[in-house]
């Protein structure tokens, strides 16, 4: 069969591959530890469920406009402004199922052949795969461990612009790392977009996923940013609605009716009965209240997972603030161990400890001179005591 030429350049999830050895490990009848999916096992918040069987007895089933309903699109505007001290409207929302599409729908709008987009390594691989997949080039930027965490290696990021350079891919409280910037960083990253006149597609999956209560700070709301920014907002994490798919763009009025039209290509509209689910999810302050609980269950896990990685011989791993993943440096583990590739680590650590888990090498390609070795385990899919029984035996194997 002769393919398109260009499907060659689309990329994948390739952790969903990790979910498929974790299935059939289970079918031979292990107790698999999941850690490898960022999906959430806690409900969705009732008021939101109420909210979607309301709009279906209603008849709220048919299309709708592919920019999305006007109330979901006011809902959001306000929202996104709120939490970022920003003035938004409607016309400034489009709604997409899920907040992926963002990704693609900003790169059809905006990217030409050959131009360069400053990206992510590690980061989300879809931002990888939809570049290289409309034509454009990748010049992936870098994080360094601060003994505390990661945070962007700046000057290497600068070092990365060229004349070409024209887009700016942001994901603060970062998939996979929970890297997260300070003002005085997103104020640095802000004047490096100015100067550089570029585009910048801010990342926000994760950004209200803060363990201290504290906002994060966002690099959409530096002075100068709104008009040349992205945001890519989902309900996906934040109200536990990853397979409901709704999310939305929020940008500049020009830009969203592109990417609208592209939804009329594409999708026709979001479905119309989860959008006025996910205006209940807004509007209602109720919802918040569900929110707060999901954020200490997701605590009490990565306070379990953290202490029990670090008890781990060979394995360090410091405490994310934000989402629910946990990225731990292996190396010396897997040298322990006897393995040099991080993957086959992974593979082993199933097939010895039924844990499941992803690696650095599935968030997108790794970058020349990286000497250390990371895995990144997610505790949204287990429980605490799933958690200290799978890490127990993962501590078991590692030490044995
Ligand atoms: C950084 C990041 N951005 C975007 C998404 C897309 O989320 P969704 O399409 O489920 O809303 C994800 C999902 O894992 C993510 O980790």
């Amino acid at each position: 069969m002769k393919l398109a030429d260009r499907i060659q350049h689309l990329g994948t999830e390739t952790v969903f591959a990790v979910s498929a050895a974790a299935t059939a490990r289970a079918q031979q009848g292990y107790k698999v530890y999941p850690f490898h999916i960022g999906d959430i096992d806690l409900p969705t918040p009732p008021t939101i469920v109420a909210a979607q069987a309301k709009a279906i007895a209603e008849g709220k089933k048919g299309y709708c406009p592919p920019e999305g309903i006007r109330p979901l699109r006011e809902a959001l505007a306000d929202d996104v402004g709120k939490e970022r001290n920003l003035q938004y409207r409607a016309e400034n929302v489009a709604i997409q199922p899920g907040g992926k599409p963002v990704i693609g729908k900003f790169l059809q709008t905006l990217m030409n052949p050959g131009d360069e987009v400053l990206c992510p390594s590690p980061g989300f691989p879809i931002y990888e795969s939809q570049i290289e997949y409309f034509g454009g080039v990748c010049k992936h930027y870098r994080f360094v461990p601060t003994g505390s965490g990661f945070a962007v290696d700046f000057d290497y990021l600068k070092s990365l612009i060229t004349p070409k350079t024209r887009f700016l891919i942001f994901n603060n409280c970062q998939n996979p790392t929970a890297a997260e910037s300070d003002q005085a960083e997103v104020d640095a990253l802000a004047d490096l977009a100015i100067k550089h006149n570029l585009w910048v597609l801010s990342d926000e999956a994760y950004t209200e996923l803060r363990y201290d209560g504290k906002k994060t700070c966002y690099l959409s709301a530096v002075p100068g940013m709104q008009e040349r920014t992205v945001i890519l907002y989902t309900f996906s994490k934040k109200f536990a609605m990853t397979g409901w798919r709704l999310g939305g763009a929020i940008g500049p009025e020009p830009l969203i009716k592109v990417m609208s039209q592209l939804n009329l290509n594409d999708e026709s509209c979001t479905t119309q009965f989860v959008q006025w689910a996910g205006v209940e999810g807004l509007r209602n302050s109720d919802t918040l209240i569900y929110v707060k609980q999901m954020m200490g269950t997701l605590q009490q896990r990565r306070d379990v997972g953290y202490d029990l990685l670090n008890s781990i011989s060979g394995i360090k791993c410091h405490k994310p603030e934000n989402a629910f993943y946990l990225f731990p440096d292996v190396t010396d583990a897997m040298t322990c161990k006897g393995f040099t590739d991080v993957n086959a680590f992974a593979t082993a650590a199933l097939e010895n400890a039924s844990v499941s888990f992803a690696t650095r090498k599935h968030f997108c390609r790794p970058l020349p001179g990286e000497t250390r070795q990371y895995v990144r385990l997610s505790y949204s899919g287990i429980s605490a005591e799933n958690i200290r029984e799978g890490l127990g035996q993962l501590k078991a194997w590692i030490e044995s």
